[in-house]
């Protein structure tokens, strides 16, 4: 069998033999969320450590574990935690999750990520709703004989992130005040951010966002036929945008400080996805 599939299915067995708990959404929560979990009606939690096999992260702040609960009433899985291909796993690693989130029950998948802001009109803090993305710098996590169980060989990606939800998540922010914009997010490999000519090019090719996740993990759901939304969560402007040099701590100051806004926008959107599911 194909070692990919063989480490997805032990996993899947490890999820199964530990947690009664079947969800229909999936949330991968970004920087800044990490404390999403205190307004879900939590259920059971499975740490990452103890699925045999699967990617543990190691950057700060990225602590790994599935929480499974309610969002009134929408029985979803949170990721608490994602692992990034910088870190030195195998692409098909880092999406490993995602598949495994899928294969658990949840047709939908909600992404969020902090990015770099590249559009001259956002400013840290600001919140984007992905409509389209650029995986053109990131390896594709589909490279690899075809896994023919969980989707096609060659799978189409004109409509990558659904159009109800993003409808949906448009309309909730509108309704609770809260300023969303939206455009293209480009993941790059990372974990040096970019060099001011890289933003440039990124502009030119009209990236709005640029950061180092959440792409690949969209390719996979889609392959699998996923119904996807993503936020991303602007924490600074892009390189060469302003005049101090980027670190991580401030990435993840701006995130915990726009929390409250992308929190509130998150649990309504999934309230009212239920229709979908
Ligand atoms: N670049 C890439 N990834 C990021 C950034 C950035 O400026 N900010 C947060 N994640």
């Amino acid at each position: 069998m194909n070692p990919v599939y063989e480490k997805l299915l032990k996993c899947y067995d490890c999820y199964k033999k530990r947690i009664d708990f079947v969800p229909k959404a999936a949330i991968v929560l970004g920087s800044g969320l990490g404390n999403f979990a205190r307004t879900v009606d939590v259920k059971a939690e499975l740490p990452y450590s103890e699925i045999e096999g699967f990617p543990v992260s190691t950057v700060p702040g990225h602590a790994g574990r599935f929480i499974f609960g309610y969002i009134n009433e929408i029985p979803v899985v949170l990721m608490q935690g994602r692992v990034h291909y910088y870190e030195g796993y195998p692409i098909t690693d880092v999406v490993l999750p995602t598949r495994l989130m899928k294969m658990m029950g949840a047709g939908i998948l909600f992404l969020t990520n902090a990015s770099g802001g590249i559009d001259p009109s956002f400013h840290a803090g600001s919140l984007m709703l992905i409509t389209d993305h650029i995986s053109s710098f990131a390896p594709n996590p589909l490279i690899g004989p075809n896994i023919d169980e969980l989707g096609t060989r060659f799978p189409d990606m004109s409509h990558v992130y659904d159009e109800d939800l993003q409808e949906i998540i448009r309309t909730t922010a509108k309704d609770n005040g809260i300023e969303l914009f939206e455009g293209v997010y480009a993941q790059l490999t990372g974990p040096s951010f970019e060099s001011p000519a890289e933003i440039r090019m990124l502009h030119r090719l009209g990236v709005s966002a640029v950061g180092m996740s959440t792409v690949v993990e969209a390719i996979a759901a889609n392959h699998m036929g996923m119904k996807i939304c993503g936020v991303s969560c602007v924490s600074n402007l892009a390189a060469g945008m302003n005049s101090t040099p980027l670190t991580h701590e401030e990435v993840q100051e701006a995130a915990n400080a726009v929390a409250p806004k992308f929190e509130k926008l998150l649990t309504e959107s999934v309230s009212r996805f239920a229709k979908y599911m």
